[in-house]
């Protein structure tokens, strides 16, 4: 479509193109995700890499719900449009966009083998290192300390422990004139943050991932649907029906505000927790998330890369700002003010970050054996599946289908988008 939009566009790129080749200032297009401090964080780094090197930055804010932000970048890139040079791709993504990024290892000068060996392999595509690792996520169980004492009660182990606890506390502090407490918020929309804490009730419970690292489904059994009928209960009683409806930051919202006393969320919840001002600020405490009967605590692996798209005039320089942002200062930075993990191991010696955030040096087991959602045996396919599993997940939830209903039909639509019921 040639609208006048798209002509000034194409004829701002050409511009900025021809000034990055004669070696003046050029501008890198760089988007992040904006969940909590995550477009600050990005901007001030990237303002600072431009004021040292010359050139220009302009941060796009993308959508803060992960998986309209891969529907945006699929558009972007599906189209090969120069309109954004570096992506802030999610640790689920490197298969499905491989396509449209560079390799950056011929540029990278090695910084990789600084960075954790596994989240570099899966930033690996047929041997082209397509992202740089930026931070990493696993889920967490916040606390209200606070609320805990006072009710004497233990930090939950089991998800019956946090159902109980999260009850008694709901109800003490409503009967004390509290009427907005809940007792547990955690993130319940029909997206891929649904899946990430599907995924940790299932495994927790001993119920497998959905498709299993062999390729085999294993949706169907009686502990995934036993983990769904104990989310499904949570739903109107210690969590707000809104829950349905909750992506990050919305039940950090009502974390923050104090009125809850168990939020599932990723790290960067802790450093706005802490923050100046902050109604909860030295109340909180972080925990792994709770087993189920049979099952482990479990956490969700996540995290977040920086990628430049294969369609940026000005690649080379892209790539620079990516070494830049995923440097250890910059990712120490990070830590410092956002509590997002750093991605490189020697960061987790550093006695500053770990004074800035305990959870980093006690809950190193909650990361290291953080379960990965099955990106490798779907490949491309991933976002289909996952998109399968947060709807038949979300429909029991809402108490419009049974788990055992819910879980035959995804079984069965799984199947059928696979190859013979295996994704390999
Ligand atoms: C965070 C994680 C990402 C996950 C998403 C789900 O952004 O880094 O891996 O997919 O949350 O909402």
């Amino acid at each position: 479509m040639h609208t006048p939009g798209r002509w000034l566009r194409t004829g701002i790129a050409l511009a900025l193109a021809t000034a990055g080749a004669a070696g003046h200032a050029a501008s890198i297009k760089i988007s992040c995700g904006s969940v909590g401090q995550e477009l600050d964080l990005c901007k001030r780094s990237a303002e600072a890499w431009a004021k040292q090197t010359g050139h220009q930055v302009q941060v796009v804010a993308t959508p803060n719900d992960a998986s309209e932000r891969l529907a945006l970048y699929q558009q972007v890139l599906g189209a090969g449009s120069d309109k954004i040079d570096v992506f802030q791709i999610d640790v689920v993504w490197p298969g499905l966009l491989a396509n449209h990024l560079q390799d950056l290892k011929p540029a990278s000068r090695g910084a990789e083998a600084q960075h954790f060996p596994a989240f570099v392999a899966n930033n690996t595509v047929a041997g082209r290192l397509v992202a740089m690792p930026w931070f990493v996520n696993a889920g967490l169980l916040f606390y209200r300390k606070d609320l805990l004492d006072k009710h004497k009660l233990a930090v939950p182990s089991t998800w019956t422990e946090l159902t109980t606890s999260a009850r008694r506390i709901q109800d003490a502090e409503r009967a004390a004139g509290n009427d907005r407490m809940w007792g547990y918020v955690w993130q319940g929309r029909a997206y891929e943050g649904l899946t990430c804490n599907a995924l940790e009730w299932s495994v927790s419970h001993g119920g497998g991932s959905i498709v299993e690292s062999d390729g085999r489904i294993s949706a169907r059994n009686p502990k995934l649907a036993d983990a769904l009928k104990t989310a499904a209960g949570w739903v109107g009683s210690i969590s707000p029906t809104a829950v349905l409806n909750y992506a990050e930051e919305e039940s950090r919202g009502v974390f923050q505000a104090g009125n809850a006393v168990f939020m599932r969320n990723w790290p960067y919840a802790w450093s706005l927790a802490q923050a100046d001002g902050s109604t909860i600020k030295g109340k909180v405490g972080i925990a792994p998330l709770p087993a189920g009967p049979g099952g482990k605590p479990t956490a969700t692996l996540g995290g977040e890369s920086l990628a430049v798209s294969k369609y940026s005039r000005n690649a080379a320089l892209a790539t620079e700002l990516v070494l830049y942002m995923t440097s250890a200062a910059v990712q120490k930075e990070r830590a410092l003010t956002g509590s997002f993990n750093p991605t490189r191991p020697a960061l987790y010696q550093d006695a500053e970050v770990l004074k800035a955030n305990p959870f980093m040096g006690d809950l190193v087991g909650a990361f290291t054996s953080a379960v990965a959602r099955p990106t490798a045996a779907t490949g491309s396919q991933y976002n289909k599946v996952s998109n399968e599993f947060w709807n038949a997940t979300h429909d029991v939830l809402a108490g419009s289908a049974k788990p055992d209903e819910a879980l035959a039909k995804l079984e069965s639509n799984l199947k059928r988008a696979s190859r013979g019921g295996r994704w390999n």
